[in-house]
């Protein structure tokens, strides 16, 4: 079983201006498929305050699974994917790219999250559209795979032989 953490980035939900809803669909994805979700989070959409939240799941926490929620757009306060990016050693664009392959037959507007996904130390980081449909639909996609990337981070060499024919 692997740690996880999800921080939902909203100005208004850090406020107390609208409930977090997406953060809590994300947790209990998150527990269906196994994980043990140690921290959830709310931050407002700035840099800092996102970029301090990983460092300290990551670092002090050493959660293997960081998800975030939201900032992902195109408004000038989204800037969750450039702070994931500054706090990363390792980029994962295979992770945001399945993600968004597998929206554009939901939406052509899956095409303007500008999620991103990385490494930090032994933590992996995955940014998610702050919608619950979105973090449903993209959570979705991408959850299957991610137990064998954190086996290859946590635990060593891992046999990537499919477990079935696709
Ligand atoms: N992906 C899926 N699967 N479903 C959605 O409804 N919404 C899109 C996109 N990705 C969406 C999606 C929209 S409308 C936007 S603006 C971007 O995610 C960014 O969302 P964010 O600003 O909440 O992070």
């Amino acid at each position: 079983m692997y740690t996880a953490a999800v921080v939902t980035v909203s100005d208004r939900s850090a406020r107390g201006e609208r409930p977090d809803t997406a953060g809590p669909l994300a947790v209990s994805m998150l527990e269906a498929a196994g994980f043990q979700v140690l921290e959830t989070l709310v931050v407002p959409d700035e840099r800092a305050d996102i970029r301090n939240a990983l460092t300290d799941l990551a670092d002090r926490k050493q959660i293997a699974l960081i998800l975030t929620a939201g900032g992902t757009g195109f408004s000038p306060r989204d800037v969750t994917p450039e702070a994931t990016i500054e706090v990363c050693q390792r980029l994962a664009p295979g992770i945001p790219e399945a993600m968004r392959a597998a929206s554009m037959s939901v939406t052509p507007r899956a095409m303007l999250s500008r999620a991103a996904a990385g490494i930090r130390g032994r933590s992996l980081i995955v940014n998610l559209p702050g919608s619950p449909k979105a973090v449903r639909e993209n959570l979705e996609a991408v959850l299957p795979a991610i137990p064998h990337g954190l086996a290859m981070l946590l635990d060593g060499p891992a046999d990537c032989a499919p477990e079935s024919p696709r």
